[in-house]
């Protein structure tokens, strides 16, 4: 079968811009619930809610970006720390050909690092990163200028399916990267069975990196999510501007303020937007008509935070062998190097 054969049964088309670069796409776009519907959906619960995940239009993508570079923000910082530390003890696992996918195309700083990684003893580098978003496009290209051995495929599809297609691909070992504590955002169950699902395209000797956030002082955490600058509650409010913009919603920002708070007995961070006064919002392309309660809230975020013996305890119930865990000195912060167990 030709390679074109074999994408398409697999259910991609491939886009060639040129010998090194090329994006995958699904044929079928699958049918999914459009933004209007989900936030619909969201707004209509009780208590209001709007999923994480519409916070990176633009705009959101880069406050998310500044947010990373606040003294406040630990953690981005911390886990480039670790990166740049790791040494014989994370290589010892690689064959000669292994690549790199990456789960979320994420800030390319910490791509570089384990390029870096990668070239020290590679020809060529072969690089996979699975967004939904078609922004790994432009990161794609900024990479490329820097490194003139890469070569990168870039696979536009959820996590789960591109990872999928990556098991089915061929026999080559890989390193799936799923870095800067995104892992937070689901909720323990929902966090169990996405690393279920991850193993279960793991073929025996592919290696996985996640990076987490850990439990730790309240105050380092608050103060992490609601810095002095005030960024992360211009990125928190930012959703709101995006729902009036894309979907003609009448949301007056001055009324609504920033909030997070460290749930102890949860383990997580979560945000909110309180509505500062009693009032109604409209959102005419999702036929939507909502009143606030002075002080209600909407809940846009969840961060949960780990231990590492729970970090150990779902890896291993997930079916992974743990191979290595680094952390830094104030130990806020860990990478985590597994396998498939057989
Ligand atoms: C991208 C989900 C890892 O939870 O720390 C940062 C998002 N929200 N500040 C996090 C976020 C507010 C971030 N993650």
């Amino acid at each position: 079968m030709s390679s074109k054969t074999v994408l398409r049964s697999l259910g991609y088309e491939r886009y060639v811009i040129d010998s090194k670069l090329s994006y995958l796409k699904p044929i079928q776009t699958k049918s999914h619930q459009s933004f209007a519907d989900e936030i619909s959906h969201g707004l209509k619960q009780e208590p209001k809610s709007i999923n994480p995940k519409f916070f990176y239009d633009e705009k959101g993508s880069e406050l998310f970006e500044k947010i990373c570079r606040l003294p406040e923000y630990y953690l981005t910082r911390t886990e480039i720390e670790i990166l740049k530390k790791l040494n014989k003890d994370f290589t010892e696992h690689f064959s000669d050909e292994i690549r790199l996918i990456e789960l979320g195309s994420g800030s390319s700083n910490k791509t570089r690092l384990l390029l870096d990684i990668l070239d020290s003893f590679q020809d060529k580098i072969e690089y996979f990163p699975i967004d939904i978003s078609e922004i790994i496009k432009e990161s794609s290209k900024e990479l490329q200028e820097d490194y003139d051995n890469l070569h990168i495929t870039s696979i536009i599809d959820t996590y789960e399916r591109g990872l999928e297609f990556i098991k089915n691909f061929d026999s080559g070992q890989n390193l799936i990267a799923f870095l800067g504590s995104s892992f937070g955002n689901f909720s323990p169950a929902e966090g169990l069975e996405f690393l279920h699902k991850i193993n279960s395209t793991m073929k025996e000797g592919d290696l996985f990196l996640i990076g987490l956030d850990l439990i730790k002082e309240k105050k380092i955490l608050e103060d992490a999510y609601d810095d002095s600058q005030g960024v992360t509650a211009q990125f928190n409010l930012n959703v709101l501007s995006r729902i009036n913009n894309e979907l003609d919603g009448d949301f007056d920002l001055s009324n609504f303020v920033h909030h997070a708070k460290y749930n102890e007995e949860k383990q997580r961070i979560e945000m909110y937007l309180r509505s500062v006064e009693k009032q109604s919002v409209s959102i005419h392309k999702a036929n939507l008509s909502l009143n606030f309660e002075k002080d209600e809230l909407i809940h846009t975020e969840n961060s949960y935070k780990y231990s590492i013996p729970q970090i150990k305890q779902m890896l291993h119930s997930t079916n992974f062998k743990i191979h290595n865990i680094w952390q830094d000195q104030n130990q806020h912060y860990v990478l985590v190097l597994a396998s498939k167990l057989e």
